[in-house]
């Protein structure tokens, strides 16, 4: 039978800028009441299924913790211990496990496979990151952007490392809510406007040198040189990467109140120092936490709409 048209979180692109005022409202309400310990179930009687083909901490623990105090409750697949390890077929899976979960969370390679996943899905369908994207992570970011300085509209971001899934979704953000990337990478390892898939390259500017990229940015953001998937290239990464750590010149140059942000895992010593990360411009702990608050409105927004 067909599927009704349903709305899935794959990318960033996937809303929009409205969109996004709404779920940063709902978020910042969501987690007033958290610290409150006010009670906020909306979701009683459903349920999350999360997949993980890869590792996790913050994604599981931030999805788990938030749909059970949403008042649902959660599955938890990994590719290990279900059949998706042994090569059940993605489409099989995806008509199963929606029959009798709300909701599904996956953690994927290829954006194809989550692509595959939602399309034979009864229901709606988030990206907890793939080898393309990472939007939740990038909710977060922004979410924690707004909480500390207000509006990102104009700011400007610069994105030091690798051309990845993080720096995909930056790119994606940038032109939807109106701000600028500045990237620089090593070369061999430049974002690709193709799989951002985003209209212009008004939105984001290149630089060689990471410190003219950081050069007046109003946050600084990086992530590992060896994204999950990628392991066997670690050698080759460390040397071409080298140059690439975030240090406390960079953040010189940056404005004088730049914030600094990291999803985590992080590696002191290779894309960011010690310094940086654990000074007083970081603001990754909270940039984790926000995970949770950002996500508790995201599926709340999925399952049931705008409330009031
Ligand atoms: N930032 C992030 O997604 O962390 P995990 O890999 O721990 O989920
Ligand atoms: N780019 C990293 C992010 C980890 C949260 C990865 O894909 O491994």
């Amino acid at each position: 039978s067909q599927t009704p048209a349903i709305k899935h979180y794959l990318q960033f692109s996937d809303f929009t800028a409205d969109d996004y005022v709404y779920l940063f409202t709902r978020a910042a309400l969501i987690k007033k009441k958290f610290k409150a310990y006010e009670k906020h179930q909306p979701l009683v009687d459903r349920t999350l299924a999360m997949i993980f083909e890869k590792a996790s901490t913050r994604t599981r623990v931030s999805f788990e913790a938030g749909m059970y105090q949403l008042g649902g409750s959660v599955v938890h697949l990994t590719t290990g211990d279900s059949q998706l390890g042994r090569a059940e077929p993605i489409e099989d899976s995806a008509k199963v496990i929606s029959r009798m979960v709300d909701l599904v969370m996956i953690r994927t390679f290829e954006q194809t496979k989550i692509e595959g996943f939602a399309a034979h899905s009864r229901v709606p369908v988030i990206n907890g990151l793939t080898n393309e994207f990472h939007p939740c992570q990038i909710l977060a970011d922004i979410f924690t952007f707004i909480e500390h300085r207000g509006s990102i509209a104009g700011k400007t971001v610069a994105w030091v490392g690798d051309g990845n899934n993080m720096a995909n979704t930056w790119l994606q953000a940038s032109e939807i809510l109106g701000f600028t990337v500045h990237v620089s990478t090593p070369s061999g390892y430049e974002v690709d406007q193709s799989i951002a898939g985003i209209r212009s390259s008004e939105s984001y500017k290149v630089f060689k040198d990471p410190m003219e990229a950081c050069r007046g940015a109003d946050l600084v953001t990086t992530d590992v040189w060896t994204s999950m998937g990628y392991e066997a290239e670690n050698e080759a990464r460390r040397a071409a990467f080298a140059e690439w750590c975030v240090d406390t010149e960079m953040m010189r140059v940056a404005q004088p109140d730049a914030l600094f942000m990291h999803c985590l895992p992080a590696h002191r010593g290779e894309e960011v120092e010690a310094e940086v990360i654990d000074g007083p411009q970081s603001v990754v702990w909270d940039e984790a936490e926000n995970r949770m608050h950002v996500q508790k409105a995201l599926m709340e927004y999925l399952l049931l709409g705008r409330l009031a």
